[in-house]
């Protein structure tokens, strides 16, 4: 058997836990995964914050090998009782606090969830692993992270690769960088297999209304202002969430315990073009909208404190050592994007709720 479970070119099937899995990336990964390997057990964790949404998963919930669980990565005694009853070998750890300018108006649970929330879980799968070598299986622990956490990059700066130093710049970066080197530490310590991804800015599907790409497609239906931080002149890479999805299935397979890999969409584009892509894309798509052309709703707002000026990955060694390559183009996952908003309304609208209204307030309010 190899390091990551397979034994010759027989696949195995995993007994895989998802945390975060009914947010953005972890029910894209969910649907992935489901799909894929029909004989896998899938355990989904998660604690339905603001951004979790059950509804996600609703298509699963009848699967025989599917479970969902409703819960905290800070519990300790509920991960141990999931690890032991469903016999788990491979832990896909999504679960996070994830937005910026929520961890800049309140970073505490930035740092419960982000840092000791992955420091529970590493902890229950250090307890938990032994049982899987006695059993003869080998497990891996992919821990999902970003590109934040190497910081802000100048315009002729090389991208970021997995030797750039980190250097955080808001509350949520931070805390991720804090469970990136304790997932690091694990392995040098303890030989637990962890894998760490870096990925850069992803968009699709179950995208939360809160951030960029959603918040300009939901504002344009609504003809409400879209609202452009500082210059407009902040760039970022842009991957479409299934092939993110795609790059984590690969590394779970074929990537090295200890190692970290950066995922990136070789779409480096500035927010203001991002946001005249999406409009266009609308006045072309949308038949009937409130204000036409959407670009007319472009506003430009206070800009965000400490706001990144650009991320850049260089994805070169996923590509030569692993074979992962994005398959998607912004401009076609941009599109696909865009028809996704606009046939799934029953989805979005009941997320705009009195919370999400008054956290809208909060960060635009000026
Ligand atoms: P998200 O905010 O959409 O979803 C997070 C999920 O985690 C939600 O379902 C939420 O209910 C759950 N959760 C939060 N706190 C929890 C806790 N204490 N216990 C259990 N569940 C909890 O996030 P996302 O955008 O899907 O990001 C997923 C992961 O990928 C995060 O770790 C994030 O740092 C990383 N990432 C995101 C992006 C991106 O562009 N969105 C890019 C790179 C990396
Ligand atoms: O780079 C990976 C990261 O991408 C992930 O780790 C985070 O979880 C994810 O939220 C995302 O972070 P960003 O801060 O880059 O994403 P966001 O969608 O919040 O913002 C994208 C860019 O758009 C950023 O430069 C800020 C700007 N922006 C954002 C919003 C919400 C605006 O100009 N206006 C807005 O209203």
């Amino acid at each position: 058997m190899t390091a990551n479970g397979n034994t010759g070119n027989l696949r195995q099937p995993r007994r895989i836990l998802i945390t975060g899995g009914a947010g953005f990336i972890g029910s894209n990964f969910v649907h992935h995964w489901c799909d894929r390997y029909e004989d896998d057990r899938v355990v989904v964790l998660d604690a339905l914050t603001y951004a979790g949404n059950r509804a996600n998963l609703a298509a699963l919930e009848e699967r025989e090998n599917f479970r969902f669980v409703r819960g905290n990565i800070c519990d300790r005694a509920l991960i141990d009782a999931i690890l032991l009853e469903e016999q788990i070998d491979t832990v896909a750890h999504f679960a996070a606090e994830s937005h910026v300018d929520r961890s800049i108006l309140g970073p505490d649970a930035f740092v419960q969830t982000n840092v000791i929330g992955t420091f529970t879980l590493l902890e229950a799968f250090r307890n938990h692993y032994p049982t899987l070598a006695d059993a003869g299986k080998d497990g891996v622990f992919l821990h999902v992270s970003t590109d934040e956490v190497y910081g802000s990059l100048g315009a002729d700066d090389p991208a970021f690769s997995e030797i750039t130093p980190y250097a955080p710049n808001s509350p949520y970066s931070a805390s991720k960088a804090g469970s990136d080197h304790l997932a690091r530490a694990y392995y040098h310590t303890y030989n637990l297999p962890t894998i760490i991804t870096n990925c850069s800015n992803n968009y699709g599907p179950y995208h939360f209304p809160e951030k960029l790409i959603p918040l300009m497609c939901i504002n344009i239906l609504l003809g409400k202002p879209l609202p452009v931080y500082g210059d407009g002149q902040n760039i970022r890479d842009w991957l479409y969430v299934r092939d993110h999805c795609s790059a984590l299935d690969t590394v779970i397979h074929k990537g090295k315990p200890g190692e970290t890999y950066n995922v990136g969409g070789n779409n480096e584009v500035k927010n203001i073009d991002l946001v005249n892509m999406l409009c266009q894309l609308m006045d072309e798509l949308a038949p009937d909208l409130p204000v036409r052309p959407s670009e007319k709703l472009i506003t430009f707002v206070k800009d965000r404190p400490g706001h990144d000026r650009r991320y850049a990955i260089d994805a070169t060694k996923i590509k030569t050592e692993l074979g992962w390559m994005p398959s998607v183009t912004v401009e076609e996952g941009l599109r696909q994007t865009v028809q996704w908003f606009l046939t799934h309304e029953s989805w979005w609208k009941p997320l705009l709720s009195e919370e999400y209204q008054a956290y809208y307030q909060k960060v635009y309010a000026h």
